[in-house]
């Protein structure tokens, strides 16, 4: 059985930094992030994390501090963090169980296949991304209800207390966040039949004050009935009354009728690494379990970080596997994932072996043109670990940066856009560039097909790494490059987080680069391989905890390309 952290205890924290340390890249001095010996809280915004460690620190477990972090998240991160969407967690308990909740959006009863189409058959621009018809029936609130049931020990009121806290006290503005708010308040405008709280006449400024007092009355309701505080009453009333208002298809029933489901995770080796991902509905643990798996039957830790034999191999194994997620993977309740043979050494030695090393593999071409990214995107991660080594992962989301822009009349919080997740019509791409079929075609009351990819690591059946990002379709290459920069380039879990990212996804056929990424290598190289090169403003945005060697943890947050904040105690 594996040993409780609060027993572990190897003096000199400095002095193991540096050993665990020993080969960090540039730099003399390792960047290391926030170091902290009973519990780690990693998430998008400093106000959820002071929540989730303050949850802690009164005794709960990292599952009590990650249903009042994703409430507390509804509230002060509204571009990603919900109760109008839905995501997974995956979790490791201190005594080595693992698990997974599903608590992803449907597609309502009245969905269909063709929905999206215009009388030609052609995709119209912007339904399933914009307004009332893009949402899918949300999955938060019984997620954490489920979460509550089966992991908790604190009672569900003091764990949804603090949101509401904040929602009524109201939520002071990073600068990041009024900026975001502010790129968004057209699409407020468009979306919604009044004027929501987000919408601000002069424009937001950091150090301002929002206050969500309709979402507070959500939240009691939620805390006073439970599930029937969202999916049933007045909230459900709400929800219908806007779908209603435009041209939504949700209704009471399909509000009723919404379950999260417990899955067993995906799980696999690298060396001697167990890699605990999300299965189906999400693409997220069989693409990285493949990447993992395709990565160690190469050196890439003597060819070094990014150089350009590391990228072209990754490029590679990306490539396929993308291709993979577009062919095989869906709803497990609605499509017959194979699993088993995507993740299993004979299958992927086979799929692999056609890469070389020296040229890039063209990618079959589906959709002749490169499709852009349209707008911000908005996800978020958070990672927990607590005192008894107790360890939640959870990325959630509306989808697109506050999601359908529709905020519910009356109940004050916005609407996910997921329903963009689904293959509209085989072969054309979604807001993602991702294309898919059959397995992820639009059913009613199926689950669109996820990239979000919460990790859980154990390294020699010891907890390891807790790790996730947002990015849509990047999400799995970013959670591929912050683990191996770790295990086999040698960087702290900060350094792992901040160092520059870069994609592949079979299609459209490019590298896709944050600038900086490639500054170990001179990109003519990877053009002579025959690799297309096309630079991006960012990617990824993780929050990630590390154990280190004493036991102590290392929280990782994003503060370079967000506001995100490790904190621990
Ligand atoms: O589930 C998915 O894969 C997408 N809806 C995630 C969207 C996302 O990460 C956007 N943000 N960065």
């Amino acid at each position: 059985m594996p040993t409780p952290l609060h027993k572990i205890r190897i003096a000199g924290l400095l002095m193991v930094i540096g050993l665990t340390y020993s080969c960090s890249s540039d730099s003399t001095e390792p960047l290391v992030g926030e170091v902290a010996y009973h519990g780690m809280v990693s998430t998008a915004h400093p106000d959820a994390t002071a929540i989730g460690v303050d949850i802690l620190k009164k005794g709960g477990n990292a599952f009590d501090a990650a249903v009042a972090v994703q409430f507390a998240l509804a509230v002060a991160y509204p571009s990603a963090g919900n109760i109008g969407g839905g995501g997974f967690l995956v979790y490791r308990k201190s005594d080595g169980e693992t698990g997974s909740l599903d608590f992803r959006e449907k597609a309502p009863m009245a969905a269909h296949q063709d929905m999206y189409l215009d009388d030609q058959g052609a995709v119209i621009e912007d339904l399933s991304t914009q307004g009332h018809l893009a949402v899918g029936v949300p999955g938060s609130v019984d997620g954490m209800l489920n979460i509550h049931q089966k992991l908790c020990s604190m009672p569900f009121e003091q764990l949804i207390q603090p949101a509401i806290e904040l929602a009524i006290n109201g939520v002071v503005l990073t600068e990041k966040e009024a900026e975001k708010l502010n790129q968004q308040q057209q699409g407020f405008y468009e979306a919604n039949n009044f004027i929501p709280h987000l919408i601000s006449d002069n424009g937001w400024s950091g150090g301002d004050t929002v206050y969500h007092a309709e979402l507070a009355e959500t939240l009691i309701r939620i805390r006073d009935n439970g599930r029937a505080g969202f999916y049933q009453g007045i909230t459900a009333q709400f929800i219908v009354d806007e779908m209603n208002g435009g041209n939504g298809i949700i209704t009471l029933e399909d509000l009723a009728a919404y379950e999260s489901i417990w899955r067993a995770p995906v799980e696999g080796y690298y060396k001697s690494y167990k890699i605990i991902g999300m299965p189906p509905p999400s693409s997220g643990g069989i693409a990285l379990l493949q990447l993992m798996k395709g990565i160690e039957a190469y050196p890439i830790n003597n060819w070094g970080f990014n150089t350009s034999r590391t990228i072209h191999i990754m490029t590679e194994l990306e490539r396929r596997v993308y291709a993979d997620r577009a062919t095989y993977l869906g709803d497990p309740d609605f499509y017959d994932v194979p699993v088993e043979d995507l993740t299993s050494n004979q299958y992927l030695m086979e799929r692999f072996s056609d890469i070389d090393p020296n040229k890039k593999t063209s990618s079959q071409s589906i959709r002749s043109g490169a499709v852009g990214i349209v707008e911000s995107l908005e996800t978020t991660h958070f990672s927990i670990i607590d005192v008894d080594g107790n360890a939640a992962a959870i990325t959630t989301t509306l989808n697109g940066s506050f999601g359908s822009k529709v905020m519910v009349a009356g109940a004050g919080f916005l609407l996910n856009n997921e329903m963009d997740d689904f293959s509209a019509k085989p072969g054309v791409p979604n807001m993602f560039g991702l294309i898919g079929g059959t397995a992820n075609a639009i059913e009613p009351q199926k689950r669109m097909l996820s990239s979000m990819t919460p990790t859980i690591m154990e390294k020699d059946h010891e907890l390891f790494m807790v790790v996730g990002t947002p990015g849509g379709s990047t999400i799995i290459t970013s959670v591929f490059q912050t683990i191996l920069n770790v295990v086999e380039h040698g960087m702290t879990m900060q350094e792992a987080v901040n160092a520059k990212k870069f994609h592949h996804q079979w299609l459209p056929d490019e590298i896709e680069y944050e600038p900086g990424a490639f500054e170990n290598v001179t990109t003519s190289e990877l053009e002579d391989m025959g690799h297309v090169l096309v630079p991006r403003s960012s990617i990824g945005r993780m929050d990630a905890i590390l154990v280190l060697e004493n036991g102590m943890l290392e929280g990782a947050a994003d503060n370079t390309r967000g506001d995100n904040t490790a904190m621990g105690y």
